[in-house]
Formats: C-alpha cells, structure tokens, sequence
C-alpha cells in the first residue's frame, strides 16, 4: 500500500472532515502517514493524531519559519516528544529563506539544535531546504548528518545538489510538483535519483498534483505523484508504490503491517 511519507493533517483545512477522510485513506489504498509536526502547536496534535489512528506515525520539529518561538524551555518539551513510541523522526526542520523572517541566524540555530536533538533520540531527520540550498548542506555536513539519516522533504534543488545528499545516503520525498508541467529540473532530479531513494508524499494541505492543482491537498492525490514517478523511471505504478513503501519503512524503522492492523480499534 502507498506510504504517505509526509503531510500536516494537524492544519486547520481539515478541521470540517478530517476524521472522515482519514478512516476513508485505507479502502483508497493509502497505509500509512507520517504526520509531521512544523511548530510546537501541530506537535502537540500530532501526538494526538498518532494515539488516535493506529496506521498514523510521527515527526516531531519546529519549521524553520516557526524557529521564533523556540526557547530552552520549550526545546525541552519539544525533546520529550521524541520518546513517545510512535515518534518515528525529528522534523520538518531546516532552513527557508523565502520567507524573511526569523533571520537566517536564527533558524540556523534551531536547525542545528534539532539535528543534534534528532542525533541523541537517535531517530532519522525530515529535512525542510528552500532557496537554502548551500547553507543546508554545510550545516548538514559539518554535523556529519550522514551518521543521523534522513530525508529532503519536497526536493525542490538540482541533480547536483542530489548527489551531495545521495553521498550521505540520504532518501528524497518526491510530492506534487513532479506532476506540474514546468517543473524540468525535478524531472531530471527523479530522473537521476535511484528508485531505493525515492518516497512518495504530499505536504498536505499544500503542494495538490495536477490536475489537482491550486486546490486542498490530502494523500488521495498520491497515485498522480506514484503515476508520474513510474513514468519518469519507466517502471510500473506498482512497483513505484511497493518501492517507495518498502524505502519508507527503512527509514522509519517501521515493520510491514500485520493483520491486526485491519481492525482499527481505538478510532
Ligand atoms: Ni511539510
């Protein structure tokens, strides 16, 4: 079943029918989630989305856009987070330097912070980089994150910048974009990238496949972004869907489900 390796079902856009679409994910072939936490607050209800729904996992960091509100105290809660059982990774951490605030400086703190965090829980990192390409990398590198493991969530960088993060054996979360007409550099990326380093995701809310675009995003989408994978790599939707799910499952140390899991018990 497609692993969904990255979405925000914590956002306000499904606060009308999250419950119904969640429970709804499995007969649409959809296994499992990582929720990802990207502030204090949606770590908070990914923990809770996690002991709700039993196929739901974890990440828990503060976006770089978000690194304003971090201070000691609260770093502290942030790290108790990482020992509940299903917390399978730290993240989305980073850089986004799209956005101005806070400065560079800052986010280049609590990005440090967090893969030093993620390195004593020893769990793996769910990398956000955006228009922060080389920074990202030195941080990255002079931390020796090869020896924490990861992803580059929504990669959004040249093939280039791949090999740097292929070097460290790192994996690649292809979402929505691949799917859009102008996006050539992407193309030529998965193109590049092994398939035992690709995994599927979505962002949702954000970043919808076409023809899906421009609208609300939720892991429905994922068999465009399955789609256009196994079309740029010449294999099959399915082997593209059994891949991804099996790279998933290295990453996050996540077993294949058992039967037990068919019945839902606590939602
Ligand atoms: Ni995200």
């Amino acid at each position: 079943m497609i692993f969904e390796s990255h979405a925000h079902y914590d956002d306000e856009a499904f606060d009308e029918d999250r419950d119904e679409l969640l429970v709804s994910l499995k007969e649409h072939g959809i296994g499992t989630v990582i929720n990802v936490g990207a502030s204090l607050d949606s770590c908070k209800t990914t923990a809770e989305l996690m002991e709700k729904y039993s196929f739901i996992y974890g990440a828990i960091g503060v976006h770089p856009s978000e690194t304003g509100e971090l201070n000691e105290e609260n770093f502290e809660w942030l790290r108790s987070r990482c020992d509940l059982s299903k917390t399978v990774a730290v993240g989305e951490i980073g850089l986004d330097y799209h956005w101005p605030e806070p400065e560079p400086a800052v986010q280049k703190v609590w990005f440090e912070r967090q893969l030093q965090m993620a390195r004593e829980v020893k769990l793996p990192v769910i990398i956000h980089s955006r228009e922060a390409a080389k920074d990202t990398l030195d941080i990255m590198q002079a931390l020796h994150a090869e020896e924490i493991g990861g992803v580059i969530h929504c990669y959004s960088y040249t093939k280039e910048t791949a090999r740097e993060y292929l070097n460290m054996d790192y994996y690649f979360g292809i979402g929505g974009v691949v799917t859009f007409q102008n996006a050539r550099k992407l193309k030529e990326a998965v193109e590049y990238i092994p398939m035992e380093k690709i995994l599927l995701e979505t962002d949702s809310p954000y970043l919808a496949p076409e023809p899906n675009r421009g609208r609300r995003n939720s892991s429905l989408n994922l068999p465009y972004v399955a789609e256009a994978v196994a079309q740029i790599k010449g294999i099959s939707y399915d082997e593209v869907v059994e891949i991804t799910e099996k790279n998933a499952r290295n990453l996050f140390r996540l077993q294949r489900q058992h039967s037990h899991d068919r019945n839902i018990a606590i939602l």
